[in-house]
């Protein structure tokens, strides 16, 4: 039995633009995915899953993604999860050169589906690693990357960036542009995350940014305003020490991009009135700078703030239904168990 888990991440900048070959910096967080993997003597898989944020579900499949449960949960998110897994299987599998091989899996994680903070990509490192490792044939931080970024874009129909699932391999925080993928320096950032309890269709809103993209001059132009962005955040990134508190002044500059970038992806048509309504709520209570992470359409935003005013300001707003402090996750994809 092999456990291996890998961490979920926040966007400081540059969700949705890194599709089209901008920047993007990416940060992985401390919520992590875990999951199990067990050969079996058959080429069947066994999937076994709680605490996704659906009611727990247990599914016996022979690696087709239409066998389902029967279970009370959005099937769309229910989907999404199966379809991961399974491309995650198949990456471990044509990596192990073992095309039948079978397994019985358990995934566990505390990063809610969809929402934002790449739980995807951290079920599916982590499941290739625990599948490869299971085998006998473990794959580099960097191998897995490559994997998982196949397994989903394989899944969201070529709709996807290397941004999560790297991030979620490598730990820390990243650059992504394109193929090009880099761990960078920063200090340890104050994030804060509100969360509404719900999730985003990523497939759906990629697919509506490209669509405004092709169809408005301005769209694309919003587009490459956010790699705009991104370059400038990396340049004063670059400035900062990595090693010591982060000044105000640097929370400050980097809030100030947050907050353009966010009124960018709202313009793109990928935030929601409860985004929104907690980004205010973030700003207001004095936070540096807030924006929603990741796909969008619902699920969280990020602010930064080294006080503990937004977290305690997000949980009484109305529409948020979780809030709490994220650590900069320095690990990225890990064995809990060999
Ligand atoms: C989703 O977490 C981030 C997007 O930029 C899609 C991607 O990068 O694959 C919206």
């Amino acid at each position: 039995m092999t456990v291996c888990s890998a961490p979920g991440k926040v966007y400081l900048f540059g969700e949705h633009a890194v599709v089209y070959g901008e920047p993007a910096v990416p940060c992985a967080i401390e919520r992590r995915a875990r999951v199990t993997a067990e050969p079996r003597s058959d080429d069947h898989v066994r999937v076994e899953a709680e605490d996704l944020s659906l009611d727990g579900f247990t599914v016996e499949y022979d690696g087709a993604v239409g066998d389902h449960p029967d279970v009370d949960v959005e099937r769309s998110l229910l989907d999404a999860a199966m379809g991961y897994i399974d491309a995650a299987v198949s990456q471990a599998r044509e990596a192990a050169g073992e095309p039948d091989a079978g397994f019985d899996i358990a995934v566990e994680s505390d990063i809610p589906l969809g929402a934002g903070l790449g739980s995807s990509a951290a079920v599916v490192v982590a499941g290739i690693d625990a599948a490869t490792r299971a085998l006998g044939e473990p794959l580099s931080p960097r191998e897995l990357a490559d994997r998982a970024y196949r397994a989903e874009y394989d899944v969201q129909d070529g709709q996807a960036s290397r941004a999560d699932t790297f991030c979620s391999a490598m730990g820390g925080a990243v650059r992504v542009e394109g193929d090009d993928c880099e761990r960078i320096k920063t200090p340890n950032l104050p994030f804060v995350v509100g969360f509404d309890g719900g999730a985003g269709d990523t497939g759906a809103l990629v697919a509506g940014v490209r669509e405004l993209k092709a169809e408005y001059d301005f769209a694309a132009d919003t587009v490459t305003s956010i790699g705009d962005i991104v370059r400038e955040g990396e340049r004063i990134l670059e400035t900062a020490d990595p090693d010591a508190e982060p000044e105000s002044e640097l929370l400050a500059e980097l809030g100030d991009l947050m907050n353009f970038n966010h009124g960018l992806l709202s313009a793109l048509g990928v935030s929601a009135r409860s985004l929104d309504s907690m980004v205010w709520a973030a700003r207001d209570a004095g936070a540096h700078g807030a924006k929603l992470t990741g796909a969008g359409g619902g699920g969280c935003i990020v602010a930064l703030d080294p006080t503990p005013e937004t977290e305690t300001a997000l949980s009484f707003t109305q529409g948020c239904a979780d809030a709490f402090r994220a650590e900069l996750a320095t690990e990225g994809v890990r064995v809990e168990a060999p």
